[in-house]
């Protein structure tokens, strides 16, 4: 997962995964855009997926993108997400459990016209972080940046705090006073449905969720739409 748009340390990755026999798949949901060592998140794997929810870098809003470079392996994707249906010209025969994961055509045509947008967007959003990083530089809490050899699209942007104390203050002060700001998401085995599953120590997620706090990040294009 290319998380808030930062490319993941795919080569270091990758070697845990070959040591491993696994499968490499890219959860790219954030990350359109977003570039690691030259070539885009999401086509280094067997699999990568985009997110075209409201809240992304550009939207259709729903749905979302498979990116697969396996002939035989999008065939399957397509088959399973298109209700897995034989094709036939009048027999509604099925041959696998399958999913109506379709974009529908509306939503595809709204897509169509929000990628014309994209470098547009991924300009004003990486001029906005620069602007933050600027601003941050002296301060104590430390701007994250894109990673070395990585374009980012800087989806969201985030700082991270001294620790949970500065986090909830300053998360309290900025809300109050009308910037919105957000924590990270809440741990999955401090969920109900899920705290009694099976978890290692989980000292990094808890260090990143006790600091982490994301910052307004629109790129609002002047006169769009006008
Ligand atoms: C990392 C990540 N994966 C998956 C999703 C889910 O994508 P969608 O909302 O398109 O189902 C999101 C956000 O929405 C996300 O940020």
């Amino acid at each position: 997962m290319h998380t808030f748009g930062h490319p993941v340390k795919l080569d270091e990755l990758q070697k845990v995964l070959e040591k491993y026999n696994i499968a490499l798949i890219e959860d790219s949901a954030e990350s359109i855009g977003s570039y690691y060592k030259g070539k885009h998140t999401g086509t280094f794997g067997k699999f990568g997926v985009l997110s075209f929810n409201g809240n992304k870098v550009i939207t259709t809003g729903g749905g979302g993108m498979i990116l697969c470079n396996d002939e035989e392996l999008a065939k399957k994707a397509k088959h399973i997400t298109t209700t897995a249906k034989v094709p036939h010209p009048w027999e509604f025969k099925h041959d696998m459990i399958g999913y109506n994961y379709r974009l529908t055509n509306t939503a595809a045509a709204l897509g169509c016209a929000q990628i014309e947008t994209l470098d547009h967007i991924l300009k004003l959003k990486r001029e906005l972080a620069k602007k933050y990083q600027e601003f941050f530089k002296d301060s104590e809490l430390e701007f994250f940046t894109e990673p070395e050899n990585c374009q980012s699209n800087y989806w969201l942007n985030a700082i991270i705090a001294r620790d949970r104390q500065q986090r909830d203050e300053l998360l309290e002060y900025t809300n109050k006073n009308g910037v919105m700001t957000r924590p990270i998401w809440e741990l999955m085995n401090r969920l109900p449905m899920f705290e009694n599953c099976q978890t290692d120590s989980l000292e990094h997620s808890i260090w990143f969720v006790d600091r982490v706090i994301n910052i307004p990040s629109a790129a609002v294009i002047p006169g769009y739409g006008k």
